[in-house]
């Protein structure tokens, strides 16, 4: 009695679930202007008498028209809110689902409704800018550039919007970078709360002869941060073992635990590359012969505080020189041998080298070394 029972019950439960679980109402995509910054919302399903005590889940799936994959989300909320790429057109679709435990172990889930959206495109692909790049300089100062569209008509005046989380709407630039009277850059005023975050560009233009395709582009700025190089370095030859090398964190705002470091050591005739995130490096001596060791040195920010970034342009070179030290010890010598061990020496005057035979002095400038004195 008590299988059949439990048997009716499992083939009220399936009939229930394949029969009458509807999927959610009223799915849409809404745009609310914020250059890709999608809301996905919706109604719960309808006839949800029967399962008054379960909880009911949506599962939401969504991708770029174009794209493979689609992105899941398992929610119990009734929307989700995603950036999309809206050069392209988003399709969405979602289910309710029941959950384990209100179906006794099986998953019960309805037919999927669907969405999609496309931004109103005008304007041909040749007007659309080209070439855009944006660099977060220092972690402190965005600069975008482009090119016009190939198709684009002389009088075309591209003007850039942006919007991330915290703007309360989409801002156009008020700095923008000219040739020729077009707009062709964008340097960003200074912005707040805007890193580990969206950050959206909307590049549209206008032009009296046709209409001019809009771009879109969606990155994050802790991404695309471009530091200053290590302005002070520092090579030191501590003995015939070893070569310690610093340098300066570079300067701004950027915490000293988010760089990485790229070394590269040359000498006469290795050359030698390393990275590193501490700001300075020991390092074995191989060859005990270089007359001249350099190093110079860029950095990057790193993956503990970003996903990727730039490398920011190579320091100045910082070099030791066998030749240059053999030659400052031995001027050195050679006035401490000048003042106390030719007698009759005066420094008095302005010209204390003009007492010394000039064939000394020349011998002395060719070489560079004391033996000869
Ligand atoms: C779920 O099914 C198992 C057998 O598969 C049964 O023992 C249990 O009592 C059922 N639980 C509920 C809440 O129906
Ligand atoms: C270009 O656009 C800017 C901003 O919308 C506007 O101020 C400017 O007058 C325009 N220039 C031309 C030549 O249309
Ligand atoms: C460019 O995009 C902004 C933001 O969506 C919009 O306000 C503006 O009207 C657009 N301009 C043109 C010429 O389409
Ligand atoms: C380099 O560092 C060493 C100590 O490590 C110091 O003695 C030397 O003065 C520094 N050189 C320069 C040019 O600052
Ligand atoms: C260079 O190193 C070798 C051994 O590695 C040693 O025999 C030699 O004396 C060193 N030369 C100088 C100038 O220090």
């Amino acid at each position: 009695m008590a299988f059949i029972c439990l048997d009716l019950r499992c083939l009220f439960i399936f009939l229930i679930c394949t029969e009458f679980i509807n999927p959610p109402q009223d799915f849409v995509i809404v745009d609310p202007g914020y250059l890709g910054y999608l809301y996905l919302q919706w109604q719960p399903p309808l006839a949800l008498e029967n399962f008054k005590e379960c909880t009911i889940e949506y599962e939401l799936q969504y991708r770029n028209i174009n794209s493979e994959r689609w992105k899941t989300i398992i929610t119990k909320n009734l929307y989700y809110k995603d950036g999309f790429d809206l050069n392209q057109g988003i399709e969405a679709k979602i289910h309710t689902l029941l959950s384990r435990q209100c179906t006794n172990g099986s998953e019960v889930q309805s037919s999927w409704s669907e969405a999609t959206y496309w931004t109103s495109e005008q304007g041909s692909l040749e007007t659309k800018i080209q070439d855009m790049v944006c660099v977060y300089y220092n972690w402190q100062y965005l600069i975008c550039s482009w090119k016009p569209g190939i198709g684009a008509h002389l009088d075309t005046n591209y003007t850039l919007f942006y919007w991330y989380e915290g703007l309360e709407h989409t801002s156009q630039c008020v700095d923008y970078i000219k040739s020729n009277g077009v707009n062709v850059g964008c340097t960003f005023p200074s912005l707040e709360s805007s890193d580990y975050k969206d950050f959206f560009v909307c590049v549209n233009g206008s032009s009296e002869s046709k209409p001019i395709r809009s771009s879109y582009f969606i990155f994050q700025l802790q991404n695309i941060v471009k530091p200053l190089p290590p302005d002070y370095l520092n090579l030191t030859v501590k003995n015939i073992f070893e070569i310690n090398l610093k340098w300066s964190i570079p300067k701004g705002p950027i915490p000293a635990k988010c760089f990485i470091y790229e070394v590269v050591l040359t000498g006469d005739e290795t050359s030698w590359m390393t990275t590193t995130i501490e700001n300075e490096i020991h390092i074995p001596r191989t060859s005990n012969e270089s007359q001249q060791l350099c190093f110079l040195i860029r950095s990057k920010v790193n993956i503990y505080c970003s996903e990727d970034g730039l490398w920011s342009e190579w320091s100045d070179e910082e070099c030791w020189i066998v030749g240059m030290i053999i030659s400052f010890l031995s001027f050195f010598l050679f006035f401490f041998f000048l003042l106390f061990l030719v007698p009759g020496i005066e420094l008095r005057g302005t010209e204390p080298l003009s007492h010394i035979p000039s064939s000394i002095l020349y011998f002395y400038l060719e070489t560079g070394s004391l033996e000869v004195a």
